[in-house]
């Protein structure tokens, strides 16, 4: 293989953080993370074409009973006070890993905006419910949704200084423990 021409080690994008960098305790609008992430969507809607960019295009990572991970981008369908909704193949390879292992993982990246929102591996719940409702006619049967219940939210918000923000919210049992991972 040719040695690249693009100097991939200097490849470091300028932050110019337009918003205010509320993840701060104090300065947080919300501490529902749903509340949150809500928010956030709706801040890089409102700055995206959405005849083009598709925000709601996420990485999904799940293990099978074999123990390997793999990862691939689904587009997020819906999200409630409850979850995380995406639509696919029962009979695909997720859909294998889901059914082996409900614990999955979700990330999102939006340049856009310098910010990282990642609901974390520990799903608490995939449920197939949804299959029924969604299904259309050009779809096979197999076709269908699924639902992660999050237990873990990652707000990350990539700052101008490089003193990145970073925060967690973690469930136990009925409330969120919020906490600070960085700077
Ligand atoms: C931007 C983007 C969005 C995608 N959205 C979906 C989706 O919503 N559902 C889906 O099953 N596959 C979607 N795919 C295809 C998956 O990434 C993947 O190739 C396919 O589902 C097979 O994955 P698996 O073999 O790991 O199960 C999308 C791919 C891209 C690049």
């Amino acid at each position: 293989m040719e040695t690249p021409s693009i100097d991939i080690q200097n490849i470091r994008a300028k932050y110019n953080n337009a918003q205010d960098p509320y993840l701060l305790e104090e300065k947080l609008p919300t501490t529902d993370p749903f509340a949150l992430f809500d928010i956030w969507f709706r801040d890089v809607a409102s700055q995206s074409d959405l005849t083009f960019e598709e925000i709601n295009a996420v990485s999904l990572s799940t293990v099978g009973k074999d123990l390997r991970p793999s990862s691939r981008m689904v587009l997020l369908k819906a999200y409630t006070p409850t979850g995380f909704s995406f639509f696919t193949n029962y009979t695909s390879r997720k859909g294998h890993q889901l059914e082996e292992n409900p614990n999955a993982a979700m990330l999102f990246y939006w340049p856009k905006v310098n910010r990282q929102f990642l609901e974390d591996k520990k799903s608490e719940l995939v449920e197939q419910a949804e299959r029924e409702g969604h299904e259309t006619i050009s779809k096979p049967h197999s076709w269908g949704g699924f639902h992660l219940v999050p237990r873990y939210f990652e707000f990350w918000q990539g700052q101008s200084d490089r003193l990145h923000d970073r925060i967690v919210f973690e469930r136990d049992t009925d409330i969120w423990l919020l906490k600070r991972l960085s700077p």
